[in-house]
């Protein structure tokens, strides 16, 4: 490993307490020009969690490199982040369905001479109707986003991480990922899943490499995201002890991350929902899904009639 690499492997480790505005400068720079404080790369930061998230890091003394598709959003949240906590950010507008997305999105970074110390995979989204009912060119690109892009970017980043010693990765999966999978938006659960048993597979292989792995699992929470997948009036009908704030779970998962916590789902009553599904019999977690699946998801009916 070069020198100055060492020296910025050794800066990254700056301890995980929130930065007052104050002492921003002093460590602003190296005396070799170099920025000091680690670089943490969100994915779907223009909106919800990712955004929650970039504050939560440039909070604890992060800079943050914000990617998404809407770089108005992302400039203004770099702004924010500028004037809150001093957070230098590099915006990179990409939309993650295009297959060479995870390498443009580095090859940014790169050029604006940073290197990745923090992934958090969040960006998402899910596709209503039943499976069938979506074009596979829908469903090609869903897996794109949810599951191939997040796993490119970790198999990119990891290895820098081990070398130099540190690294942070948050994959964003769901309390979904827990629990039977439900009719409609068929995909979404099983992705969720997968992200849940591969950061599990990823937490154990980083044991002794300063690399952290959490997949952090929010259960229903406030955000655009059933906005854009047309689910707001269906789960708005949800009690509100079932929903927490974006920034409540991103500051849960900063925790998660910070004690490597291989799996975090995020508040009292969802922690509840899952081990509830883990000790039921298969059939009856199956059935109660059964019976729940139309409070949650929306079906094409409900798509075709407007409903
Ligand atoms: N909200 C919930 O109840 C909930 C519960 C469990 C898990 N989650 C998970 O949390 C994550 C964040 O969701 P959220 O609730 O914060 O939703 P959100 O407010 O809708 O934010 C989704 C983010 O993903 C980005 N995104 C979507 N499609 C993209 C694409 N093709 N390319 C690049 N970026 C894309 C969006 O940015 P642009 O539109 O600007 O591209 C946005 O920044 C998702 O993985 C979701 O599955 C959410």
């Amino acid at each position: 490993m070069a020198n100055s690499t060492k020296k910025l492997a050794q800066k990254s480790k700056t301890p995980e307490k929130p930065v007052a505005p104050a002492k921003k400068a002093e460590h602003a720079q190296t005396k070799d020009k170099r920025p000091t404080r680690p670089l943490m790369l969100v994915t779907g930061a223009s909106a919800g969690i990712g955004a929650a998230l970039a504050r939560e890091y440039a909070a604890h003394g992060w800079d943050l490199a914000l990617t998404a598709r809407r770089q108005d959003r992302l400039d203004h949240l770099a702004k924010e982040l500028k004037e809150k906590y001093d957070a230098d950010s590099i915006t990179i507008a990409a939309d993650m369905a295009a297959k060479g997305a995870p390498k443009a999105i580095l090859k940014a970074i790169k050029d604006a001479g940073r290197f990745v110390d923090g992934l958090v995979n969040n960006a998402g989204y899910g596709l209503p109707g039943t499976f069938t009912y979506s074009k596979w060119a829908d469903h090609a690109a869903f897996i794109q986003v949810m599951l191939t892009a997040p796993c490119e970017l970790v198999h990119l980043i990891l290895p820098g991480m081990q070398e130099r010693g540190f690294g942070r990765i948050i994959n964003v999966a769901s309390l979904a990922g827990h629990l039977p999978g439900s009719s409609g938006h068929t995909l979404y659960a099983a992705d969720k899943a997968f992200l849940v048993k591969f950061s599990q597979s990823l937490n154990l292989e980083n044991q002794h490499t300063g690399v952290h792995v959490t997949a952090l699992c929010p259960g229903f929470t406030y955000s655009e995201f059933h906005d854009v997948n047309d689910t707001r009036k269906v789960v708005s009908k949800l009690p509100s002890w079932m929903w927490k704030s974006a920034e409540e779970v991103a500051a849960e998962g900063f925790k998660a991350a910070s004690r490597n916590v291989p799996v975090r789902i995020t508040g009292f009553a969802n922690k509840c929902i899952a081990v509830l599904a883990r000790l039921l019999p298969d059939p009856i977690a199956f059935a109660l899904m059964k019976s729940q699946s139309k409070k949650i998801r929306l079906t094409d009916d409900a798509i075709d009639g407007g409903s």
